[in-house]
């Protein structure tokens, strides 16, 4: 099953160049591709790739929906290599839907839709969540960088939820995923800094290899106490994806709670976070399963 390279796909954007440069000084080979070409032209995309082999490559790279995915997925798959993480363990991690009931208590309350039905999303979300204030999102991802397209304030009526959603599918275009998700909002712990003007909040990144915490960092680029990341361990064996992201934020009131689950492909590495840990841990591993 498994391959006899030790192989990391990247997307070729700068971010990626610092973690291409760890991977090869750990002896992984690195190919880089146009996302745009594997996104339109798939074929086309990897022609620059060594010849398939039964490679197992590690994607790294932009966000993806699971159908974007599978399109690289199968791309690689008909070169005779394949990708370490399958379209469906991608939407384990990546899609709320899939991870909400098995994080249940420890994650924010939340509800879901199919299509874009905003008066289905709001008699739902009243019926189970109770009123506002909420989080909106689609089953992937929010409009984080327009808070008003994102924050339901407390006293929001039918109208005000409406343009919140107008805002989310505005800001996601053909992008927007499933359906809608509300959240039940939690004030989190909040730290002295500001950042497009509101507290920057005390959210923690965790990156899941083979269900085990390998890497974590503060999810800002601030001064934050570091979490205990053997704390949140069990999620490794909850989750069925061998490379995934856990977000958790401390709560205003004490304690903590999780934010959300990401694929690991797709999930930006916060600043802090040392690259090394994880692909010393990617390495270790493909090594051990008996590759060269
Ligand atoms: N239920 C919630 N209560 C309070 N704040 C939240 C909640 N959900 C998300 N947030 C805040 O909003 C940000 C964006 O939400 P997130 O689910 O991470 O969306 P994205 O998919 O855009 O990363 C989080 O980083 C967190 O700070
Ligand atoms: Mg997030």
């Amino acid at each position: 099953m498994f391959g006899r390279a030790r192989s990391a796909l990247f997307a070729s954007d700068d971010p990626y160049d610092r973690e291409a440069h760890i991977a090869r000084c750990l002896g992984l080979q690195v190919a880089q591709v146009d996302l745009d070409d594997v996104l339109h032209q798939p074929d086309e995309a990897l022609t620059h790739l060594p010849r398939g082999r039964g490679r197992r490559w590690l994607y790294r790279g932009w966000l993806l929906s699971a159908d974007e995915y599978e399109q690289l997925y199968e791309a690689v798959s008909e070169r005779g290599d394949h990708l370490v993480v399958t379209p469906d363990e991608l939407a384990e991690a990546a899609y709320l839907p899939r991870w909400a009931e098995t994080l249940e208590g420890h994650t924010p309350a939340s509800v879901w839709t199919e299509g874009d039905d905003i008066a289905e999303a709001w008699e739902l979300a009243r019926e189970v969540l109770g009123p506002p204030p909420w989080i909106l999102k689609d089953h992937l991802k929010s409009a984080r960088p327009l808070w008003h397209a994102c924050f339901v304030p407390e006293d929001a009526d039918f109208a005000a939820f409406a343009r919140v959603c107008e805002g989310l599918l505005d800001f996601r275009g053909d992008r927007f995923v499933g359906g809608f998700v509300v959240r039940r909002f939690v004030q989190l712990a909040t730290l002295p800094f500001t950042a497009e003007n509101r507290p920057v909040v005390d959210e923690h990144r965790i990156v899941f290899w083979n269900g085990r915490p390998v890497a974590h960092a503060p999810y800002y680029d601030v001064a934050a106490q570091p979490i205990d990341p053997s704390r949140f361990a069990w999620v490794g064996e909850a989750i069925e994806s061998p490379f995934f992201t856990l977000d958790v934020a401390r709560l205003a009131g004490g304690g903590s709670t999780i934010v959300e689950l990401n694929d690991g492909g797709c999930s930006g590495l916060p600043e802090q976070l040392d690259p090394w840990l994880l692909y010393e841990a990617v390495a270790e591993d493909l090594t051990a399963h008996g590759d060269d």
